[in-house]
């Protein structure tokens, strides 16, 4: 059965989180796939520390605070970079399948939206970007509640958005801590596992997974 809406985690799942530091991998030097995974961490990491303790600040925020602390930790990385490597945070690229999955999507006249902890300008930027503008009908963020995933509030903010129950939603997440907190909500649930990673989190499974995106439409 195929859904008629069909919602996307951004960072991870659509944008590529590590070609930032990819763009500038030769001025980075040797730690430089060590630096991006760390800053990506550190980025999750403040985000679930900042929900719980009640000390929300945005997504962009978290992202330069991360970088901060992934610069420290690598001492030989040039920090003259953290400008440039911000600047390409903003316009990720997407990964290659994305373009056509979204327009196959589209031709099945499905609703396609992001619901993601970016903040509506760090989003809005990397959908510019990516030139996925016309291929997405929705941009729902965290912002607007101030907590971020995987809290079922803000799973919430896309059954709301559209008026249906959860399970009229195919959500789909590269990030298996998201995909656990989106199959307890009741979505759909695909995980994206791009890098072969070991399944977790056995109570809250997945519906199907995927190797990347461009499935999708196979799976309905
Ligand atoms: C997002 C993070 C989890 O886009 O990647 O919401």
């Amino acid at each position: 059965m195929a859904f008629a809406i069909y919602v996307f985690d951004a960072y991870g799942t659509l944008f590529d989180v590590h070609a930032a530091v990819r763009r500038h991998a030769a001025a980075m030097g040797p730690e430089a796939q060590r630096l991006s995974e760390l800053w990506r961490a550190k980025q999750l990491e403040y985000s679930w520390v900042r929900s719980m303790s009640g000390t929300y600040r945005d997504f962009w925020r978290l992202t330069e605070d991360a970088l901060d602390t992934a610069l420290a930790a690598f001492p030989s990385a040039d920090r003259s970079l953290r400008d440039s490597l911000l600047d390409a945070y903003r316009t990720l690229d997407c990964y290659p399948e994305v373009p056509q999955l979204l327009k196959d999507l589209k031709a099945q006249n499905a609703k396609i939206a992001i619901l993601s902890n970016g903040s509506p300008k760090m989003l809005d930027q990397a959908v510019r970007a990516a030139g996925l503008q016309d291929l997405i009908d929705d941009v729902l963020s965290v912002d607007q509640i101030r907590i971020y995933k995987p809290d079922p509030q803000v799973y919430e903010i896309a059954t709301t958005h559209y008026r249906v129950f959860p399970s009229a939603i195919s959500f789909q997440s590269s990030n298996r801590w998201d995909v656990a907190g989106a199959t307890k909500f009741g979505f759909r649930t695909v995980w994206i596992n791009r890098s072969g990673a070991a399944d977790e989190y056995p109570d809250m499974p997945p519906a199907a997974v995927l190797r990347d995106l461009g499935g999708l439409t196979v799976l309905g």
